[in-house]
């Protein structure tokens, strides 16, 4: 086996370690900081309903795709499309993914620098006590604002991720997320119950989870779909890169399946907290809606809760990891492809392309107040929406199309046969990798031309 020749790639040290370290990659900023914002500027409920939907019919047929590409080749994406089909152009495929990835990192870092500020600015003390909304906005702006800061906090961000794929993926990954997902996750659980036991949180719920069908609408359909790619690190080959590193006794289907649950779960609750807290302080999803809202919205909680202060520590903390095993996913893609393909030592790998990452990630960190220029274009908005949504897509729709037409789903059913005797969904998922996704992202890219 591939995996085993190279002693630079490694491999999962057990067989629970994919899943660990898959939901690792997809639990993160997306779905605590993106998917509230995403709700919140689209309808509410309605979107958290195609959501789901999303993720089911797409989300979940494309990442076992993924996994099942990465399994069979065990290679990174454009070893895995070369090996798959030597000839014509599909490695790009894999190329796109890599450029992707580190667009993704750039801006992504910058905002879990931001969860890196919040923790230490909770530990600090400064959401104790009667911290208003308006307070607690101001505080956002005033950090967002101010160059030194964010820099500081996103080159630590992608300095600890730098450091961790360097020494690469079994001790590095696996380790973090064992313990701290479900720990994020408890205390989710236990935040959610807060939240809607507030005042006046009910009309949160209903907002969050009472569809109001008449502001559905393709916009809507459009970001669900690209939220679902993003929230399951899908469509730039990280699933590929770390389904090359399962066992071919583990169960693709089942490994497939846990994380898109577990990964939507957390969404959901993310959610359950964000919302039914802002309307209880401020009776509508109103004016925030845009990147600060999560951050703006999670201080408030912990200056109202008993305990306050050690929970907002513990939150921050989590949503740090959280964050820090997806940007150590989303390095190791290029990471992989340097070491596979062109031999380069794993450290050296790492350094360039977390350098890389910052100096593109540089205009985002700036576009949050601190520089003009960069804030008018709103540069770390649009790149969540350029790479986000539309380049995620892009990547999903052209692997389903490799996957049903290039390589055949007969071929991708064998490799999924190994560790998986009966796999009942056969057919829906047939039908998804060669109709249903392709054709709805077509749609979908061909909408996002005529809404920008
Ligand atoms: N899914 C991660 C999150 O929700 C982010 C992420 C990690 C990602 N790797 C990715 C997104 C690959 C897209 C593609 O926080």
């Amino acid at each position: 086996m591939n995996s085993q020749d190279s002693s630079q790639r490694g491999s999962w040290g057990s067989k629970i370690a994919f899943i660990l370290a898959a939901s690792g990659s997809a639990i993160g900023l997306g779905n605590i900081w993106r998917f509230p914002m995403e709700v919140s500027k689209n309808g509410g409920a309605v979107f958290v309903l195609i959501y789901v939907l999303a993720v089911a019919l797409i989300g979940f047929p494309v990442m076992l795709a993924e996994v099942t590409i990465g399994r069979h080749t065990q290679k990174n994406p454009v070893g895995a499309f070369k090996h798959l089909k030597p000839n014509g152009p599909w490695k790009l495929i894999g190329y796109l993914g890599i450029i992707t990835g580190i667009f993704i990192l750039s801006f992504y870092s910058v905002v879990a620098g931001w969860a890196a500020s919040y923790l230490v600015k909770t530990a600090s003390g400064a959401f104790r006590g009667d911290l208003t909304k308006q307070i607690s906005d101001s505080l956002f702006t005033e950090f967002t604002s101010n160059p030194s800061q964010v820099l500081l906090f996103f080159i630590v961000v992608l300095g600890i991720t730098t450091f961790i794929v360097s020494k690469g993926i079994k001790g590095g990954i696996e380790k973090w997320t064992k313990v701290l997902m479900p720990l994020l996750f408890i205390l989710l659980i236990f935040l959610a119950v807060r939240a809607i036991t507030l005042p006046g949180a009910s009309e949160g719920i209903s907002y969050y989870l009472k569809p109001d069908f008449s502001k559905l609408n393709s916009t809507v359909i459009l970001f669900a779909v690209g939220q679902a790619f993003f929230s399951l690190s899908l469509g730039m080959g990280t699933m590929i890169t770390y389904g090359s590193y399962i066992s071919k006794s583990d169960n693709l289907v089942s490994d497939a399946g846990w994380v898109s649950f577990s990964d939507t779960l957390i969404a959901i609750f993310a959610g359950l907290i964000i919302f039914p807290t802002l309307f209880a302080f401020q009776g509508s999803p109103g004016e925030v809606q845009g990147e600060g809202l999560v951050f703006q919205v999670f201080s408030l909680i912990f200056a109202k809760i008993p305990g306050g202060y050690i929970f907002g520590v513990l939150f921050f903390t989590l949503l740090l990891v959280a964050a820090i095993t997806s940007t150590i996913s989303l390095l190791e893609v290029p990471v992989a492809y340097l070491i596979d393909e062109r031999r380069w030592s794993r450290k050296k790998a790492a350094m360039l392309m977390g350098l890389c990452a910052f100096i593109l990630g540089i205009p985002s960190a700036l576009s949050t107040g601190a520089v003009k220029f960069f804030t008018e274009i709103g540069f770390l908005g649009k790149m969540n929406f350029y790479f986000g949504n539309i380049a995620l897509a892009a990547g999903a729709l052209l692997i389903c199309i490799f996957l049903a037409y290039v390589w055949r789903v007969k071929n991708a059913l064998k490799e999924i046969a190994i560790g998986c005797s009966r796999f009942r969904l056969k057919p829906l998922w047939a039908f998804s990798m060669m109709f249903l996704s392709p054709i709805a992202i077509i749609i979908i890219l061909y909408f996002i031309k005529t809404i920008r």
